[in-house]
């Protein structure tokens, strides 16, 4: 056994059982594949604030919050004391607790621009919800999406090859680059007649590459061509809500659109999501079969109402940028003192760090193996998140690992220059 293996003796054992009865072992964005085998556990144990233990006892401070979910931290004793206590009368039962209705109230009162909220739990049942509605509203099929951008794994927008999957629905999607004015106008020109919606997210996020903001007359030109051809313009905020704006992500960027959904951070890890909607819309969605065994169970609701109260508690966006602020500046700094072109890109609370020159992303995963070998977790492959249990102590650890880490690697960059594949 080698010093990496002996650390994660207990997540191997458990990845070998879980192979011979779950297929994959670990399945979809959580298989070990997409992190740097052997320097990242496989099964996490427990959590508190922003750190992280594996089930070998590693310790780590986490940059991922439960792929965003954990906004004010894990295990935030507000949050879990109103779930908790829920929980413990009851939380699935045969009708809605009526914190639904106060919940409904409280986001149709603080998303702006939006007149109606239903809830289910995950955010791939809302965006699926949302482009059907607007299919049903306009009589129209077809939905227009940015390449790369993940709106959820059901099959309209799953990224899954099977050939069977190219359906009537994946065939209706329409793809254009995330900003590109004139591919879009391009694609309203072709399609003319038969757009249902736009989806979009408030920023890019693709895997695998460098965030990417929107441009400023993105957003406007949106919302002229749909206007146009009386097509939706959806806002998938699912990543993205409460870091940019407490009111919506599409108030940041002064974008209007009909739709917004969200989830990941709504109620800090309890599963829920939401789609919030206009008043043109209600009619048919009240027409809607929207349904779900688990959707209107109430602690999770209670929990986003207590999420909501913490974020403001404390600091809110303000607070999430000046950390994210402390953390982009400390690594692109120490990068650049290495001899390392590293960019962090995407709002301050939602970063994600990429090298200039590093096509095939091996310098990331040499830095973010670095990184967690010296109990620091960022993904080298998706967008990291700032919670607001992060402490400027925690970030100075973070940065003391950077440095640790950068110097490994500029030792070591010679053989990535004979090494890695092209
Ligand atoms: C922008 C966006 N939309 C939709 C989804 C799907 O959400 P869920 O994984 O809760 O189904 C995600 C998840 O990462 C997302 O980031």
């Amino acid at each position: 056994m080698n010093a990496s293996s002996e650390r994660f003796a207990k997540s191997q054992e458990y990845f070998e059982r879980a192979a011979r009865v779950i297929p994959g072992g670990i399945y979809g964005s959580k298989s070990p594949g997409f992190l740097v085998p052997g320097h990242f556990p496989y099964y996490l144990s427990s959590a508190s604030g922003c750190r992280i233990k594996d089930v070998d006892g590693n310790e780590f401070i986490d940059y991922l919050c439960g792929y965003g979910s954990q906004i004010v931290g894990y295990g935030n004793p507000e949050v879990d004391r109103r779930a908790l206590a829920q929980i413990a009368v009851g939380d699935l039962l045969n009708q809605p607790h009526p914190v639904m209705v106060e919940l409904a109230e409280r986001l149709v009162g603080s998303v702006s621009g939006m007149d109606w909220a239903v809830f289910s739990k995950n955010g791939s049942d809302m965006t699926t919800l949302a482009t059907s509605l607007a299919m049903a509203e306009t009589g129209k099929q077809i939905v227009i999406a940015a390449e790369d951008a993940y709106h959820g794994a059901t099959n309209w927008c799953s990224s899954n090859v099977f050939p069977v999957f190219a359906s009537e629905e994946q065939r209706n999607i329409a793809y254009f680059q995330y900003n590109d004015i004139a591919g879009l106008e391009a694609l309203f020109a072709r399609h003319r007649g038969k757009i249902a919606c736009v989806i979009l997210t408030p920023y890019h996020h693709p895997t695998f590459k460098p965030q990417l903001m929107p441009s400023p007359d993105f957003f406007p030109t949106v919302e002229r061509l749909c206007a146009t051809e009386g097509a939706y313009f959806i806002m998938d905020d699912i990543r993205a809500n409460y870091r940019l704006d407490a009111a919506g992500s599409h108030v940041r960027f002064d974008a209007h659109p009909q739709m917004v959904t969200m989830g990941k951070a709504m109620a800090n890890g309890y599963p829920l999501s939401v789609l919030l909607g206009t008043k043109d819309l209600a009619v048919t969605a009240s027409g809607f079969f929207i349904t779900g065994t688990y959707w209107m169970s109430g602690a999770p609701m209670l929990a986003a109402m207590a999420t909501l109260d913490e974020i403001e508690r404390l600091g809110g966006v303000p607070r999430l940028e000046k950390l994210g602020a402390i953390l982009k500046e400390g690594l692109e700094s120490l990068g650049a003192a290495a001899g390392f072109g590293a960019r962090v890109s995407g709002p301050l609370a939602i970063p994600y760090l990429t090298f200039d020159e590093d096509p095939n992303l091996y310098f990331n995963q040499r830095f973010c193996a670095a990184m967690a070998d010296r109990g620091i977790f960022i993904h080298p492959h998706h967008n990291w998140f700032i919670s607001l249990a992060l402490t400027e102590k925690d970030l100075e650890i973070t940065l003391d690992a950077a440095r640790g880490s950068f110097a490994q690697m500029a030792a070591e960059r010679q053989s990535f220059r004979a090494g890695p594949p092209r």
